[in-house]
């Protein structure tokens, strides 16, 4: 099953709208045509629109690192998930640790949040993990257990390949520790069973599963080759661009249509495309959620590969308009205005 890579970056509390600016602009500048990984960042929410603004036109998305789960209300200090579209997120950060450590999330909380999300057409990551005395207890995988089951109460097999889940050990975060690749490569494959058990193979196939916690350019690449390790949420190496864009080429390199490769070898296309043009990246992704997206997305196929993997690249492209043609089908109430 391909599953195409994803590699977001958690900005945490930090970067200031400026700062963020800066950061996000080279991160653009560098990679902001990507399209064979999904690429996400999550500024804090002060930066998002300011984020937003670079990121127009990229194929770089724009996540938020939470919401509340109601539409609007006495919540002060909370962000709705109307607020985050209107600045045109696509994905939104739920249940990460440190919500749950520092700011009491419960599993049901954070399962309506997912729930919230997902009626809004934003794409949750829902963060799991265990905590380094459960780890030495012996219960990781009942605690991944409950926080996986518990994190999609009440998600249907429908809306199921939209949720991405991300395995974030506890003690492997911002610690420098991270897990040893058999150690995520067992979690990420009990999670995946887990999935199976609840939503049948073929749609846990498609769940992307990602790994957090101290993940590195050194480390990336093993990581990035397990069977079930789909991606990465990225704290502290998302912070500065050379690192972070690492991350993206190491992605590239796991398992990512070629584009980016190809182009970084200096090898083109065997038929140029469209026909008789120079070779050029396809059409960028637009950073609109996707129902705001045109109705005719346009079409990056054709094009003849002299590579092996020119089959997974069509493949790709069919999976990425099927994600958004369903997407169209769910129109958001506020589409209207930015149409
Ligand atoms: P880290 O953080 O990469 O700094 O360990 C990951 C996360 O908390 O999402």
């Amino acid at each position: 099953m391909i599953r195409k890579k994803l590699i977001a970056g958690n900005w945490k509390m930090n970067k200031t709208a400026s700062d963020g600016v800066t950061l996000a602009r080279d991160i653009v500048e560098a990679i902001g045509r990507e399209t064979s990984v999904d690429i996400v960042l999550c500024p804090p929410f002060t930066a998002l629109e300011s984020v937003g603004a670079v990121l127009e036109g990229q194929s770089v998305k724009l996540g938020a690192q939470n919401l509340h789960p109601e539409k609007n209300g006495a919540y002060t200090g909370e962000i709705s998930a109307e607020m985050l579209r209107g600045l045109f997120t696509s994905h939104v950060i739920v249940g990460h640790s440190e919500r749950r450590t520092y700011f009491g999330e419960t599993d049901e909380f954070i399962n309506k949040k997912v729930l919230t999300s997902l009626a809004n057409q934003l794409k949750p990551i829902l963060c799991v993990g265990e905590t380094l005395a459960e780890r030495e207890g012996g219960s990781t995988l009942a605690v991944v257990q409950r926080h996986v089951e518990c994190g999609l109460a009440g998600v249907t097999a429908e809306q199921i390949t939209a949720v991405i889940i991300a395995y974030e050990p506890v003690w492997a975060i911002g610690t420098g520790k991270v897990a040893t690749t058999e150690q995520a490569q067992e979690v990420h494959a009990y999670i995946r069973d887990l999935l199976t058990k609840l939503y049948g193979a073929p749609l846990a196939q498609k769940v992307r599963i990602l790994y957090g916690g101290s993940m590195k350019p050194a480390n990336a690449p093993e990581l990035l080759a397990q069977k079930d390790i789909d991606g990465g949420l990225i704290g502290g190496a998302s912070l500065e661009s050379r690192s972070f864009i690492d991350l993206v080429k190491s992605a590239v390199a796991a398992g990512g249509f070629p584009w980016f490769s190809l182009r970084a070898a200096g090898m083109r296309p065997a038929i140029p495309w469209p026909a008789g043009g120079a070779f050029r990246n396809p059409p960028p992704l637009r950073n609109r959620p996707p129902d705001l997206l045109p109705a005719r997305v346009p079409s990056a196929g054709r094009a003849r590969w002299t590579t092996p993997h020119a089959g997974r690249a069509v493949a790709l492209r069919r999976q990425d308009r099927r994600d958004r043609a369903s997407h169209r089908a769910r129109p958001f109430p506020s589409a209207a205005r930015h149409r």
